[in-house]
C-alpha cells in the first residue's frame, strides 16, 4: 500500500495534469483517494497550481475530517468510495464538451464504440440538483449504476478508476467522446451501435484490459511479445 505522504504527492500531480490535459481550470474540479479510515480529498477552492501535499484533507466516512475545509463536493466522494467498493479514485471537473453536452441533460448514447468503456451503452446524464447536496450525491450514485463515468446535469462530469492514472484517463476519455458527440450531431443525430455490438465490444474490452496501460494483464489477440 502506498504511504500517506506518497499518496499526498501523487494526488496534487495528478490535480496538475487535470489543468494540463485542458479538463480543469480555476478552482472547479475535486479528486478524492480511498485511504485508511476514509479518504483523502481535495480542499475546497483551492487552485491546484499553489496547492501542496500538505493541504489535502484526510476525511472520514461520518464526514468529520483533519485538516482544511475539504471540497464542497466531498458528499459525492463519499458517497461513491463508499458504495462501489470496487474504485479507489473520484476525479470531478467541469470539463468543456462533457459539461456542454449536460447543460442539454443528454445522455451520450452508444455512437461510438468506446462508450463502453464506461461500462455500458450509454454515458449518462445525472438530473440536475445544487452543488455540494445529498440530492447531487444521490443523482450521481443512480447515473454511475455499472459505470465508470456519468455527466451531471448542467454541471459537469465524474469519472472513477482503480487508481489515478486510471480516473484521469476516464475523465479525458469522457471529454473527447463528448466532444466526438457534438462534432457528429453537426451532420444530424448519428445512428447507434446495437445492444448485442455493445456487448461485444464490452467483452472485448474485458478480454484485452483495453485501456487500463501496458501493465495490465490481458490477451491481445494474436499479438504477443517476440521470444528473445
Ligand atoms: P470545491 O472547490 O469546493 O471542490 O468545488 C469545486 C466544484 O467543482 C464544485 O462542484
Amino acid at each position: 500500500m502506498t504511504d500517506e505522504k506518497t499518496l499526498r504527492e501523487r494526488m496534487v500531480a495528478t490535480c496538475r495534469k487535470m489543468n494540463e490535459t485542458g479538463i480543469n481550470q480555476g478552482t472547479a474540479g475535486n479528486l478524492s483517494v480511498r485511504y485508511g479510515e476514509g479518504f483523502l480529498i481535495t480542499p475546497s477552492s483551492l487552485p491546484y497550481d499553489t496547492m501542496v501535499p500538505e493541504d489535502l484533507v484526510m476525511m472520514y466516512w461520518d464526514g468529520t475530517y483533519d485538516g482544511r475545509r475539504p471540497s464542497s463536493e466531498w458528499r459525492f466522494h463519499r458517497d461513491i468510495l463508499k458504495a462501489r467498493t470496487d474504485v479507489n479514485v473520484v476525479l470531478h471537473c467541469h470539463s468543456l464538451f462533457a459539461t456542454s453536452v449536460a447543460c442539454h441533460h443528454r445522455t451520450i448514447p452508444a455512437f461510438h464504440y468506446m462508450v463502453g468503456v464506461m461500462g455500458g451503452t450509454t454515458l449518462r446524464c445525472a438530473r440536475y440538483a445544487t452543488f455540494g447536496t445529498q440530492a447531487l450525491s444521490d443523482a450521481a450514485i443512480e447515473a454511475l449504476e455499472d459505470r465508470m463515468a456519468c455527466l451531471l446535469g448542467q454541471h459537469g462530469q465524474i469519472s472513477l478508476g482503480t487508481t489515478l492514472e486510471g480516473a484521469l484517463w476516464m475523465a479525458v476519455e469522457v471529454e473527447t467522446l463528448a466532444r466526438m458527440y457534438q462534432q457528429a450531431l453537426v451532420l444530424g443525430e448519428p445512428p447507434v451501435l446495437s445492444d448485442e455490438e455493445m456487448a461485444r465490444v464490452i467483452a472485448q474490452m474485458k478480454r484485452m484490459s483495453y485501456g487500463l496501460g501496458p501493465e495490465e494483464e490481458g490477451s491481445n489477440d494474436v499479438a504477443r511479445p517476440r521470444a528473445s
